[in-house]
């Protein structure tokens, strides 16, 4: 077995500075200070972006300006429809997200950094309008019209979706959800971003690069396959069952443990308590407490705790959202975080290139091509 190099994955390394996030077991989670089971319990996700990208939560008149901003930015050029229109429904959504994304800064490249925070803003409105256009597009050969009366993302991402206006629970828990999800310190896809900023390139393409990290499933894709793990599963015992059996294979469970956390992740409280209102609501909690019960093995046999991504499979589906698309709004709320790091990296700037331990050939004797075997 490979011995795994001390320090592997930059795990407890401190890669550069940030005054965005803390993220630790003791500090828990929190936004420019703000803790985000406060920000989940007392803002909404264009307040907890403003406080990202601003620097500062805004005050009524400045959040009214922003939402009316966001909301005005939501349409797609039809250059783009057209592109969306052309992918066929087996392609993967985060795929789509990657191309949409790509396509919108050829359309409209950033230029200047002097309109870094136009660029940011204009992503941030068509995230979900990309990916819920494709969706509807491909699946249902509808043309949706993008344009409605939601102020707010979680209301405009649920009614194209869906085709109507959202319920209230159901348009505050995906406000919730993109607040848990905006930020998260120097994570995977966050760390991407910043590697891509610190050369200089465009915004666009550091978020192209950060939804191609985000899209692994050891990192944004484990909402989506916790969802294909726990959704044949009917009852408690079936559940017990079954996760025992993947333990005793070595099996990863999606959803559980973290490369910060040791013992619980503050966003989970906040999404397990809402999964269990909407199960409710939705008149069947089978798979909340199919949940319920794997979150109790995984603890019991591992010592390993529920992340942000295992009680958000369920709080989806009760929403009535396709498997398929649970990563995506991940990358619809992640964009404010990641376009707020890049900014940061520009305003302080020297390219990120570190070093590795070289385990190759202390030294290679050339051999000419026809004597080669
Ligand atoms: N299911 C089963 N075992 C797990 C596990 C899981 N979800 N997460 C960690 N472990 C085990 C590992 O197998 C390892 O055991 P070992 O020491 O016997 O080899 C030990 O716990 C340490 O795990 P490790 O993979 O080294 O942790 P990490 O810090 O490198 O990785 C994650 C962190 C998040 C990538 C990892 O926990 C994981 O893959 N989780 C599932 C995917 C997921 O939910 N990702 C979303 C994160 S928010």
């Amino acid at each position: 077995m490979v011995k795994k190099l001390e320090g592997a994955g930059l795990r407890g390394q401190v890669a550069g500075e940030t005054s965005l996030c803390t993220v630790g077991q003791v500090e828990g989670l929190a936004y420019r200070g703000h803790k985000v089971e406060t920000l989940a319990e007392k803002a909404t996700f264009e307040e907890v972006a403003h406080l990202l990208l601003y620097g500062k939560l805004p005050t009524q008149s400045e959040l009214d300006n922003y939402k009316a901003l966001l909301k005005s930015k939501r349409d797609l050029p039809q250059t783009l429809k057209d592109v969306l229109q052309k992918i066929p429904a087996s392609a993967h959504p985060m795929d789509v997200m990657r191309t949409g994304t790509s396509m919108l800064g050829n359309l409209e490249p950033e230029g200047d950094f002097a309109n870094q925070l136009d660029a940011t803003n204009r992503m941030l409105a068509t995230m979900a309008s990309i990916v819920v256009y494709w969706y509807k597009f491909s699946h249902e050969g509808v043309d949706i019209d993008l344009n409605n009366n939601e102020d707010s993302l979680a209301g405009h991402f649920l009614h194209i979706l869906h085709g109507k206006t959202p319920s209230d629970l159901h348009r505050r828990v995906m406000d919730v959800s993109l607040i848990l999800y905006a930020e998260h310190e120097f994570n995977a896809s966050t760390f991407t971003a910043r590697v891509c900023a610190s050369t200089m390139s465009d915004l666009h393409s550091c978020v192209v690069a950060a939804i191609g990290s985000l899209r692994g499933p050891l990192h944004g894709g484990a909402n989506e396959k916790a969802m294909e793990m726990i959704e044949g599963w009917k009852t408690r015992d079936e559940a017990r069952e079954h996760i025992l059996s993947m333990l005793a294979n070595k099996e990863k469970i999606m959803g559980f443990g973290h490369a910060v956390y040791s013992e619980r992740d503050p966003r989970n409280a906040v999404i397990k308590t809402y999964s269990k209102l909407l199960s409710e609501e939705y008149g069947d909690n089978s798979l909340y407490e199919v949940s319920e019960e794997v979150e109790k093995v995984m603890w019991e046999e591992k010592k390993l705790f529920a992340n942000a991504d295992f009680f958000h499979a369920s709080a989806y589906f009760y929403m009535g959202i396709a498997t398929k698309l649970f990563t995506p709004i991940f990358v619809m709320s992640r964009v404010a975080g990641w376009t707020a790091h890049c900014i940061e990296q520009r305003a302080n700037n020297r390219i990120i290139r570190p070093s590795a331990h070289y385990t190759g050939p202390e030294s290679s004797v050339w051999v000419d091509i026809k004597d080669r075997t």
